[in-house]
């Protein structure tokens, strides 16, 4: 198989004005595009074609750091899009989840106090993630295109702390777009979705 750009599942004006159409048309239209060509011509030869996108995530980290840099953020993107929504954030969250950030995250303000940290002390270009690990939900941060799946877990939601995610929106402040992602743009439903097919 071959990367391919998803379509954004909402108009790119939908989520403004916390993440603006012209954010969308260069982070998806521009950015994301860039990561699936540039993937698609490093999988050719790499011994990885015909994978799946996770596997050659796994399978190149640490060996093809090329195909791993696009490969990493071809997945982190496509899921990104689908974990956010008009009107999403906030703290309609759904019970199942609630309950295992309220046993493992120590509830859901401070969730959000320890994502928001994650994400700002990222140094440089990278993701803030909650994730399934040995079971329990964990916050953590990586570099680049890193993510949680080749550290043995299994994003369940992930913000991008790429200067590309929110310079036009925030210039430099990273604090008040981490807020406005928690406040106004999670699909919460997305996010259990995920933490029930991790957690099987
Ligand atoms: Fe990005």
């Amino acid at each position: 198989m071959s990367f391919k750009l998803p379509d954004l599942p909402y108009p790119h004006d939908a989520l403004a004005p916390y993440m603006s159409r012209e954010t969308l048309e260069y982070h998806h239209d521009k950015h994301h595009n860039a990561y699936v060509t540039t993937g698609n011509k490093l999988l050719e030869g790499s011994g990885l074609e015909g994978k799946s996108l996770e596997e050659v995530v796994k399978g190149s980290f640490g060996k093809n750091a090329g195909l791993f840099n696009n490969a990493g953020q071809h997945y982190n993107h496509t899921h990104f899009w689908k974990w956010m929504k008009p009107n999403g954030g906030g703290d309609k969250i759904p019970a199942k989840l609630k309950a295992k950030i309220d046993s493992d995250l120590g509830g859901v303000a401070k969730m959000k106090e320890d994502f928001v940290q994650a994400g700002v002390t990222q140094f440089g270009s990278g993701w803030c993630w909650i994730a399934v690990q040995n079971g329990k939900l964990v916050i953590t941060k990586t570099p680049n295109g890193e993510n949680p799946l080749v550290h043995g877990g299994t994003p369940v939601l992930g913000c991008d702390v790429w200067e590309h995610s929110y310079y036009i929106d925030y210039r430099n402040r990273r604090p008040d777009y981490l807020k406005a992602f928690l406040d106004h743009l999670v699909n919460w439903e997305y996010v259990e979705e995920l933490f029930a097919a991790a957690s099987k």
